[in-house]
């Protein structure tokens, strides 16, 4: 199959990767040809690391480069394709014009997806004389390496071109998830607590990022919240807590951090700079908090910390499914490869009984305000 890919980047390198190791041929377009050449490195310097793992031989690795094509044009890259994954700017204009683009060079029955992360795939569609067969498909970073594909379907949408970019992420070898065309989609929507809990309580005074960030990994997380705000990039998390913000209109539960916002006014944005809610050296290790953040402060009980973020996580899955967009286990599959967590919301919930998760939302309510109002589909189920 010709796989066209429009956006030569961190997420265009890596699912192209992905694609030329299913066996598929690849066509590989950006607007800069610098940023061909850099995309077709990393392709390289990607083949190469899973050949030093003994994952792929030489053969293969060289096999899978030569079905590489540059395609100085968006047209040579989407024509004879049967799927051409956008993954350029996160700016809605730009996706409409390529998809505008898009709509004229492919041939009529191929797939066209893009990789956004949070812009509407219905809005993207709008441009183009067959909507039908836009999708989104949402892949994660590394996309090498992420198995998880959100696969979104739009308003127009149309079922068997969900079909077609499903069956097209499993012959990847990824796990994909459906999804309706929602702020957030899955993962980042309902992770969002993950980071927004833990900042107030950094803002309240109640816990310092260190005893937080230990609380989650003693709960089985790979990483605490302030450790991976620093990885993904503060102002990158911070966009995301305003675009979820704006979408679920202004909802408290989705209010951004003024902590967040004062590190990425100051330029301290993680550890591609350096610092951010950690310090850290030329190599990558952490040598301690950022100087603001060093006072322990009151701390809350490990306990706790875990039931507040873990319980919020919970209701927004809650709030996520009864609106519609996706079912439970496929919820539960998205968070647990797409955020790492040990269980998926619904799972936890069922660990804890649906009466103790409500009893606790409840009492949370009372004392951190309506941001931990019971969901209603978890109302309902509860209440049978
Ligand atoms: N980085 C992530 O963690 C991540 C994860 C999932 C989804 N995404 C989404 O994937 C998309 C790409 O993100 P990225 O991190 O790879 O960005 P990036 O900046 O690394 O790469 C984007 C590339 O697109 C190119 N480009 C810009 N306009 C173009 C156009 N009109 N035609 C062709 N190429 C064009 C740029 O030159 C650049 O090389 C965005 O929509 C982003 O939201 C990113």
């Amino acid at each position: 199959m010709i796989v066209g890919i429009v956006g030569a980047g961190t997420m265009g390198a890596g699912i192209a990767q992905v694609c030329l190791s299913a066996g598929h041929d690849v066509r590989l377009h950006d607007i800069s040809a610098s940023a061909i050449a850099g995309g077709r490195a990393r392709i390289e310097d990607g083949l190469g690391r899973l050949v030093a793992r003994g994952r792929l031989d030489a053969q293969g690795r060289d096999a899978a480069l030569a079905r590489l094509t540059p395609a100085p044009t968006l047209e040579a890259a989407a024509a004879g394709a049967q799927v051409v994954i956008e993954a350029a700017l996160e700016e809605l204009e730009a996706k409409r014009a390529i998809f505008r683009a898009l709509d004229r060079a492919a041939s009529a029955d191929a797939l066209l997806a893009t990789n956004t992360s949070a812009l509407s795939v219905t809005a993207i569609a709008e441009v183009v004389r067959r909507p039908g067969r836009v999708l989104g498909l949402h892949f994660f970073n590394p996309a090498a390496v992420m198995t998880l594909v959100e696969v979104v379907a739009g308003e127009r949408t149309d079922p068997a071109a969900v079909a077609a970019g499903t069956a097209f992420a499993e012959a990847l070898g990824r796990r994909p998830v459906a999804c309706h065309d929602a702020p957030g989609f899955i993962v980042n929507r309902v992770n969002r607590p993950f980071m927004q809990e833990a900042l107030r309580m950094l803002e309240a005074g109640e816990a310092s990022i260190e005893t937080i960030d230990a609380a989650i990994v003693a709960g089985g997380f790979p990483m605490g919240p302030f450790a991976l705000m620093d990885l993904v990039g503060v102002d990158v998390d911070d966009a995301v807590a305003r675009a979820l913000f704006a979408a679920f209109h202004a909802a408290p539960r989705f209010r951004p951090s003024p902590v967040q916002a004062r590190l990425v006014a100051a330029g301290t944005l993680g550890r591609k700079t350096g610092g951010g809610f950690y310090r850290y050296d030329t190599v990558g290790r952490v040598l301690g908090p950022t100087e603001v953040f060093a006072a322990g402060g009151a701390a809350l009980p490990a306990d706790e910390i875990r039931t507040r973020i873990e319980l919020a996580i919970v209701n927004e899955a809650y709030h996520a499914a009864g609106e519609g967009v996706a079912s439970p286990p496929d919820i539960d599959l998205a968070m647990q490869l797409g955020a790492a967590h040990p269980l998926g919301p619904f799972e936890r919930a069922r660990t804890l009984g649906l009466r103790r998760v409500v009893g606790e939302l409840r009492r949370l309510e009372r004392l951190q305000g309506e941001r931990f109002r019971v969901a209603p589909a978890l109302w309902q189920i509860a209440s049978v």
